[in-house]
């Protein structure tokens, strides 16, 4: 049966359709086989909305049934637009409903050791705002002893013939320490952005302005944080509200941020919106109930994402029976006792100019996690929890939305989710039932709610071997172990080599996003051992993270493929943080985004080889002129001259510097510094070698 591709060309001919049923329909489907097909997603007068029933194509059979009939039909995937503009300006003269001041320590000032009393405002730039804003400044100074602490912030109504109407001071920590990347966790200037969008729902404002008092940063580093600032207000202002009937109407409509302007504040805005977005995607799918966001669901929200950027996103959805062809019996398995459809959901981002790295992301996509025969029973099971088992998925795709707006260059992205249910039937799978991976291995179920590492399992061959990805971060709400092991505050964090994990490392801390090393304890594999088949799915309860991984790892040519797993069981649900955190998606985008920035792996460059190869060739004719043509000595001699001098030393720093420690693979994890000693190495000892052949030769 022919694979379903949604191509810019097919979605341009939807749009073209207008939002007829049929018209999507048919855009999804290839060939001449008719088949029911995607829920297509239609626009609406309210927005996007998904059909609770499958589009058919002309003459088709009849839809495929809805498994729950009973939940809300239209939920819809959009968020509020909130427009954020930066550019300089003065506080004094803005006009608007609130105005926001960044404030470090150092504005205000403590009364002396010996004397009783407030805290003061010293800063001169203070007092000057304070007298426009009828006092209202030393106000939240003095009666509510506001002192700049980090995270801290008062609001308050100002006084007289002020233009704006409140003021928030947000407390920024010393200025000392003050950075636009914290090391661990949100920036302060993220927390600031959310300071903004928890005073503009208190106080209902519509507009709002940012303004940082007596600079606290370089002005190179004014758009990084102009670009924190508008991630951290639409992250923070996010409410769970779809599935309420009343909800509280949100009021902020436009914020200006005073402190920063130029392109690079508008393109950092437009990059820290973008990612805001996509954890807002993702938190929208995560917190939705099992009955609506299904497999089919999942498949619906990545056509979305296909949809809205078809320059550079295409989707593929595998159904059932394409799934049984590549013998994903691993996936399948799990599937097997749900009545919703499984869903391998394969949405690609492709870049506009030249592919340098080819990689991919990985989800787990349980929309319901039961437990099956081995059925989450008792207190603590967190069944009721279970929609969040698809968490990874929705970083996935909330990732994927983030990328399609920002198009970072270089690099081509796989999103890859094997998407379905852990469900109880007579047909499902049995506690001891053996199962056939992609690639051929057996896998014996003892426990299947082990069931998410199955489902990662075909996953993960498929991004190898259907994709040929470089690089691979899986991302799964994989084991409660986990969350024993690290608390809910971040997520755990396993990677083949230690150059993998820094890459990773990194772009969570660009994206405030907090994780944990774990070790791959290769002796805990003894766990996985079983007697009839070549490994089990489920370890003992000691190390149940880390035995989870090892899981994974089998499935994974660690020599060729540069792999990372995310374990965010803790971290994908925060009942103090309103539920779904949208965990991973910006972390995953940062991910995607330095992948393009960096170097190409060996396996797609021959040439560099070409040079090293070069390198010794010539030299070694070099020394062969030496020993058996004298009348070629005084070439050789000044060849030998010239390369050892010049020529190599400066084809390494080049090779090294474009393809660092990739070139020498056996240094790769010992980094960039051992590649440039490498191959000049090799160079200067066959060169010496060529001297004591032209010592030796003129003393004949
Ligand atoms: N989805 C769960 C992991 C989970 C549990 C996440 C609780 C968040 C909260 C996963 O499928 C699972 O059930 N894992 C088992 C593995 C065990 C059977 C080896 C677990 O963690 O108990
Ligand atoms: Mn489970
Ligand atoms: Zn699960």
């Amino acid at each position: 049966m022919a694979t379903r591709l949604l191509t810019a060309g097919r979605l341009l001919q939807r749009s073209l359709h207008g939002s007829g049923l049929r018209a999507a329909a048919r855009a999804f489907t290839v060939g001449a086989a008719r088949r029911p097909l995607l829920q297509a997603a239609r626009r609406n007068l309210a927005g996007w909305r998904f059909l609770a029933t499958a589009a058919t194509a002309a003459g088709d059979a009849a839809p495929e049934p809805r498994s729950y009939p009973y939940g809300p039909t239209s939920v819809s995937l959009d968020p509020r637009e909130v427009a954020i503009t930066a550019a300089p300006g003065a506080a004094n003269s803005w006009a608007g409903d609130l105005l926001v001041l960044g404030v470090c320590e150092d504005a205000f000032e403590a009364p002396a050791a010996d004397k009783e009393g407030p805290t003061a405002i010293k800063s001169d730039a203070l007092k000057a705002l304070d007298a426009h804003l009828g006092g209202a400044l030393s106000d939240i100074v003095t009666r509510y002893e506001f002192k700049g602490k980090a995270g801290s912030s008062q609001t308050v109504r100002c006084g007289g013939g002020s233009s704006a109407q409140y003021v928030t001071l947000c407390g920024l920590g010393p200025r000392d320490k003050l950075k636009v990347v914290a090391d661990w966790g949100t920036s302060p200037f993220q927390q600031l952005g959310a300071c903004v969008a928890a005073a503009a729902k208190s106080a209902k404002a519509k507009s709002a302005a940012v303004a940082l008092l007596d600079s606290p940063l370089a002005d190179a580093d004014a758009a990084g944080a102009a670009g924190k600032v508008a991630n951290g207000l639409l992250n923070g202002g996010y409410e769970s509200t779809r599935f309420k009937t009343k909800p509280a109407k949100p009021t902020l409509e436009k914020v200006e941020l005073l402190f920063a302007g130029g392109s690079d504040a508008a393109a950092a805005v437009a990059k820290g919106a973008a990612l805001a977005k996509g954890a807002i995607f993702t938190r929208y799918l995560v917190e939705a109930p099992p009955n609506v966001c299904t497999p089919t669901y999942m498949a619906e929200a990545a056509a979305k994402i296909a949809s809205e950027a078809p320059e550079v996103m295409s989707l593929e959805v595998l159904e059932k029976d394409e799934c049984e062809k590549l013998g994903m019996g691993l996936f399948l398995g799990v599937s097997e006792a749900s009545a919703e459809p499984p869903k391998f959901i394969h949405l690609t981002y492709t870049p506009k100019g030249e592919v340098k790295r080819n990689i991919a992301i990985v989800g787990k996509g349980l929309t319901f996690d039961s437990g099956g025969y081995n059925l989450k029973a008792g207190a603590g099971s967190m069944i009721e929890m279970m929609k969040f088992d698809m968490g990874g998925a929705g970083a996935t795709l909330g990732a994927a939305k983030a990328l399609a707006h920002i198009q970072p260059e270089g690099v081509k992205v796989h999103f890859i989710i094997a998407s379905c249910e852990n469900m109880v039937d007579a047909k499902g799978c049995r506690p001891g039932d053996i199962l056939v991976a992609s690639n051929g291995k057996t896998v014996e179920i003892n426990n299947t709610d082990a069931e998410g590492r199955l489902t990662l399992a075909d996953a993960l061959l498929f991004a190898q071997n259907q994709c040929g990805a470089e690089a691979i971060v899986d991302i799964a709400t994989l084991t409660g172990a986990c969350m024993i092991a690290l608390g809910d505050g971040m997520c755990a964090l396993y990677s083949s080599t230690d150059d993998v994990a820094a890459a990773v490392q990194a772009a969570a801390k660009a994206a405030g996003e907090k994780v944990w090393r774990m070790p791959l304890e290769d002796s805990y594999m003894e766990q996985l051992k079983s007697p009839v088949a070549d490994m089990k799915n489920a370890g003992g309860r000691l190390g149940g993270s880390i035995t989870a991984a090892l899981f994974l790892k089998e499935f994974v040519k660690t020599d060729k493929v540069q792999w990372s797993h995310l374990d965010i069981a803790g971290p994908v649900w925060r009942e103090k943080e309103g539920g779904a955190t949208g965990f991973g998606a910006q972390l995953l985008a940062e991910w995607a985004i330095g992948q393009g920035n960096c170097t190409p792996r060996a396996a797609t460059m021959g040439w560099p080889w070409f040079v090293i190869f070069l390198q010794l060739a010539s030299t070694a004719l070099a020394g062969l002129a030496l020993l058996h043509a004298p009348r070629l000595r005084l070439g050789a001699i000044a060849w030998v001259a010239l390369t050892s001098c010049f020529i190599w030393p400066l084809a390494n720093s080049y090779l090294n510097l474009h393809y660092g420690a990739e070139v020498y693979p056996s240094s790769r994890s010992a980094g960039a510094a051992s590649a440039a000693v490498a191959g000049p190495t090799l160079c200067a000892f066959a060169n010496i070698i060529l001297i004591l052949m032209l010592g030796w030769t003129a003393a004949k």
